[in-house]
């Protein structure tokens, strides 16, 4: 990328000690924790640094990463436009302003109201989206209900890559038509449907080290491209990945697009990318306050009021985020374990890490929450979920209301 696209776009990552402990430490007073807080101007540089280092290609956001209105409306503003996973992200990006035809809608296994939802939507004010197929039987069912608008065949490319098993999505049989199959599904579909496009995810989490598997997974949509022809995009899938550590270096961007375009090599078709993490992750961190703290065999027990139904990817996938506690300036550190209030021993966001000595009332952030972080807030232990606000040029405001405890019974009824 040149050096006016990096100036343009800021550095290709935000740290968490470059976050304002005093800005942090007043919306944690006002606004009380567990407390998202994201910076929309970040979602906006991300965006536009994807944008500059693959300039010639479709951009969509993954919405699954961070669905919040005021953040969709920044990733919109920017100019990408928007992969669902849902008839509910579907909804999400209409209100947000995505129209339809900035809209790709990927059914993996589509529950019948989803796909009652999307036809009826591209039939009324959502014209012009795609639909990715990943089985003969999704064509079969969008026919049924008079769909013959675009459709991309997702196919499962028989490689994969990613930050963890979980999320490594490429060659599992989940996802998608086989590759020696799709050719086959595709030239059917043309008789009733606009087909525009292939897809392939290779999973979620790129790093430098998966290079290979990603430049394997883009060749094999090369060749398919080719042979069946007559296609407007190649969507090779999002999942570059962010460096979770403090002293990773970030993805390099330009490095990853140059591999893409190399490997994908001469195709009469666009070359799309549909990345989420990338663009939200470090920009948000999540505030979670010291409730308890206890001595445990030489390690210190911070017990804090965040946990696993707040921040879900330490416990599902042994994710590593960084915590930086705002108050402990000049403390000695020690072997450190953070600890959710949920009733299971996976709900920890760390353990025995060198970190200050805590002490109760401490305020700890928590970074890179931007990212499959709200989004994955439940309810387990009936425990609400938090409050976001976010910041931009205006100033900070409420996103999204702290859930109360009402809610926790709201859909049964006055029994
Ligand atoms: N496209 C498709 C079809 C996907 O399934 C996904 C992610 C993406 C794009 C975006 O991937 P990204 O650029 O965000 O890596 N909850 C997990 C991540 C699950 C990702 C699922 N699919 C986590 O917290 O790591």
């Amino acid at each position: 990328m040149s050096e006016e696209a990096v100036e343009a776009t800021g550095p290709q990552v935000r740290r968490l000690g470059d976050w304002a402990a005093a800005d942090l430490a007043d919306l944690a007073a006002e606004y009380d924790t567990p407390l998202y807080v994201t910076d929309l101007e970040r979602v906006q540089a991300n965006a536009t640094r994807l944008r500059a280092a693959f300039p010639d290609a479709d951009v969509h956001y993954a919405v699954k990463a961070h669905t919040g209105q005021a953040v969709l409306r920044a990733v919109r503003a920017a100019g990408l436009g928007a992969e669902c996973a849902s008839a509910g992200e579907v909804v999400r990006a209409l209100k947000a302003g995505f129209e339809g035809r900035e809209i790709q809608y990927t059914a993996v296994n589509p529950p019948a109201t989803d796909l009652d939802t999307v036809v009826e939507r591209w039939r009324d004010d959502a014209a012009g989206l795609t639909v990715v197929a990943g089985a003969r039987d999704t064509l079969d069912r969008l026919r049924d209900r008079g769909f013959d608008g675009r459709i991309a065949i997702r196919v499962n490319p028989g490689v994969g890559a990613g930050h963890h098993a979980k999320v490594t999505t490429g060659g599992h049989a989940k996802f998608g038509v086989p590759y020696d199959r799709a050719a086959d599904l595709l030239a059917d579909a043309r008789d009733d449907f606009d087909v525009v496009g292939i897809h392939a995810h290779a999973g979620s989490g790129i790093s430098g080290e998966d290079l290979d598997a990603h430049r394997e997974l883009v060749a094999r949509m090369g060749d398919l491209a080719r042979d069946v022809g007559d296609l407007e995009f190649v969507d090779v899938g999002g999942g570059f990945g962010v460096p979770y550590h403090e002293d990773e270096p970030p993805l390099d961007l330009g490095a990853v697009a140059d591999a893409t375009r190399e490997a994908l090599g001469d195709v009469d078709a666009r070359l799309a990318v549909e990345p989420g993490r990338y663009v939200v992750a470090d920009a948000a961190v999540l505030l979670t306050r010291v409730n308890t703290v206890k001595e445990a065999e030489g390690v210190a027990v911070a017990g804090v009021d965040a946990g696993m139904t707040t921040l879900l990817r330490p416990a599902m996938y042994g994710a590593y985020h960084a915590i930086r506690n705002l108050d402990a300036d000049g403390r000695r550190e020690r072997p450190v374990t953070v600890a959710g209030p949920v009733c299971e021993t996976a709900d920890l966001f760390c353990e025995e890490r060198p970190l200050p000595d805590p002490r109760r009332d401490d305020l700890l952030a928590v970074g890179n929450a931007g990212a499959y972080g709200y989004e994955m807030a439940n309810t387990y232990n009936s425990r609400p979920r938090p409050a976001e606000v976010v910041r931009d040029a205006d100033g900070v405001r409420l996103a999204r209301e702290r859930e109360g405890l009402e809610a926790l019974t709201a859909l049964e009824g006055d029994e």
